[in-house]
């Protein structure tokens, strides 16, 4: 599979998949929820801000290294987890973890993977995290977490925004369905959660009988003595009563503008929770990160480190490993150079100083 020779940026890499992929799964990948209100904020509220550069400024032994979780990052950038990646390449995730570890970057593994989580974990040599929803039974989440554990990844993500799923308008107009040959692997034993049935409406008394509550991750947390993240938190109130919790980390996201339509731009809604949290844990950030800048903008507002979702799927589908891994490594030199040109030589020294106050 061949790269067009032209694809430099992130946006290149969605043209060139959006060209290419039939129309179903583009519109499944690419697809928001409803209007695209929020994906296009998320867009947007990063082109608002404007960088403040220093200059002159020492960057001997520069770095975008960091630690999170007691594991060294080179950069602070994650993939972040999305679904079926076998839906726009032969070899799915087994490409991806191939990127993951060719570039040293951390891959949150979906529960929704097109291939087992072992299997992705098998080849070794990648920082792996696994992102699981909660199941409507307990004994079947735990399943999940053990087999996790046993594979060898290194915190759990649990994504708490998409109790049911969104209105996907852009998804039904291209008529998207699964093909027969890709599938939720991981989740092929479990007993599907039975429709309540009787009148009522089917979004209430069908899915939302089962969801996830509180009191779930309170007892997750008992479970497991892996890092626990939040994903999907847009509300410092649930940033602190997951802290309160003990959860171990909070993922600033609004499932990269799929599941509400009009919820905030992530980075609209980052700041608040960096003040409610004051450092208690890590916080990072997913929705529209397309360049370096957007990167520095996140760090500035207060997060450690930030994913990177549907760029994966669009690189993944243009070129596979090899389009996975030049994406990643355009966001690494990016950011190096954001840093090079506002004088940050550190992830510590990127702060609100660097945004232009207008
Ligand atoms: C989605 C689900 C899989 O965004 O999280 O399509």
């Amino acid at each position: 599979m061949i790269v067009p020779e032209d694809t430099v940026s992130l946006a290149d890499y969605e043209r060139h998949f959006r060209a290419r992929a039939a129309p179903g799964v583009a519109g499944y990948v690419t697809g928001p929820a409803a209007d695209g209100l929020t994906q296009r904020a998320n867009r947007a509220a990063f082109d608002r801000l404007r960088l403040m550069p220093r200059s002159l400024v020492d960057m001997r032994g520069a770095s975008a290294a960091l630690s999170l979780f007691g594991q060294d990052m080179p950069y602070p950038i994650l993939i972040a987890p999305t679904a079926y990646h076998r839906l726009v390449h032969a070899q799915g995730e087994r490409a991806t973890v191939e990127a993951a570890r060719l570039t040293r970057t951390p891959m949150v593994v979906s529960q929704q993977a097109s291939l087992s989580l072992e299997e992705v974990a098998a080849p070794g040599g990648a920082c792996l995290w696994f992102q699981l929803y909660l199941r409507p039974r307990r004994d079947e989440t735990l399943a999940l977490v053990r087999r996790a554990e046993a594979a060898g990844y290194r915190a759990l993500v649990v994504t708490v925004d998409a109790p049911v799923t969104g209105i996907r308008n852009v998804e039904q107009r291209a008529g998207f369905v699964l093909p027969p040959h890709v599938s939720a692997v991981n989740m092929a034993d479990m007993i599907a959660t039975e429709p309540v049935t009787g009148a009522g409406s089917p979004v209430f008394r069908g899915m939302l009988d089962h969801a996830a509550r509180w009191e779930d991750i309170a007892w997750l947390r008992e479970q497991t003595r892996l890092p626990l993240l939040l994903k999907g938190i847009l509300n410092p109130d649930d940033a602190d009563e997951a802290v309160g919790l003990g959860v171990d980390g909070i993922l600033v996201s609004n499932h990269g503008g799929r599941t509400l339509d009009t919820l905030p731009a992530t980075i609209e809604a980052l700041p608040a929770i960096a003040r409610r949290l004051r450092g208690r844990v890590p916080v990072l950030l997913d929705g529209g990160i397309r360049r370096g800048t957007d990167i520095v903008k996140a760090l500035a507002l207060g997060a450690r480190a930030v994913l990177v979702g549907q760029p994966v799927l669009h690189a993944l589908g243009v070129g596979g490993m090899v389009g996975v891994a030049h994406m990643l490594t355009i966001l690494q030199t990016e950011l190096e150079v954001a840093m090079a040109l506002t004088g940050r030589p550190r992830l510590a020294d990127i702060d609100e100083t660097v945004l232009f106050a207008t």
